[in-house]
């Protein structure tokens, strides 16, 4: 099979992480993968948080937590207190990428860059989860407090984050697809 077909077919969303971090040689390729996605007008609206402290990443998901227990969604509130539960699944790596509220197109700028992040990091061995519940973080005061530390661009929202590191797990198997959704106009 072509190289750049394996690498999307075999991307996983990986769930189980090895605690050592990931090598910075090896995340700078990455982040070069997010930058160079399309992204409209090449108004590149965007911005990437590479959270690597595992203080701050167990802090966040203390006040998701928080956040997801009074939300009153018993989907989440089921899923948080399973167990064990952490938003990143402890990736020693997350991105968080937000993007200026007031610019046209940035959610789908950045899902290119992060579907490029997922990419990279697969063509690396390197495993990779892309996480929207973490955006639950800014549901409260509590956690747009951290906006600052966390560098967070004034006028940027939240779009998604990636969590990153190498796999603990075999490769799972991919989800099934759909194959009923296509149809040709020729
Ligand atoms: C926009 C988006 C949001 C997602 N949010 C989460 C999430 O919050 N937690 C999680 O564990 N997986 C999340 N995922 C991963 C999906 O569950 C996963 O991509 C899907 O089940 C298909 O599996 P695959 O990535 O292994 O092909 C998200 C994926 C996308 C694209």
């Amino acid at each position: 099979m072509n190289e750049t077909m394996r690498v999307i077919m075999e991307r996983r969303s990986i769930r189980k992480y090895k605690s050592q971090q990931v090598a910075d040689s090896e995340l700078q390729q990455i982040l070069d993968a997010a930058l160079y996605a399309p992204n409209a007008m090449n108004q590149q609206k965007w911005h990437f948080t590479v959270i690597q402290n595992k203080d701050m990443l167990d802090k966040m998901v203390d006040i998701i937590k928080e956040n997801i227990m009074n939300s009153g969604n018993e989907f989440f509130i089921k899923r948080v207190s399973t167990p064990g539960y952490h938003t990143f699944y402890n990736a020693p790596s997350v991105v968080f990428i937000t993007a200026d509220e007031s610019a046209q197109w940035v959610e789908i700028d950045c899902g290119l860059a992060a579907e490029n992040i997922t990419l990279a990091a697969t063509a690396l061995n390197i495993g990779t989860c892309v996480i929207t519940s973490a955006g639950l973080l800014f549901a409260s005061e509590k956690g747009n407090a951290l906006r600052k530390e966390l560098g967070i661009p004034e006028g940027y929202k939240f779009v998604c984050s990636v969590a990153l590191g190498y796999k603990d797990c075999e490769n799972p198997a991919a989800p099934p697809r759909n194959k009923e959704v296509i149809n040709y106009v020729k």
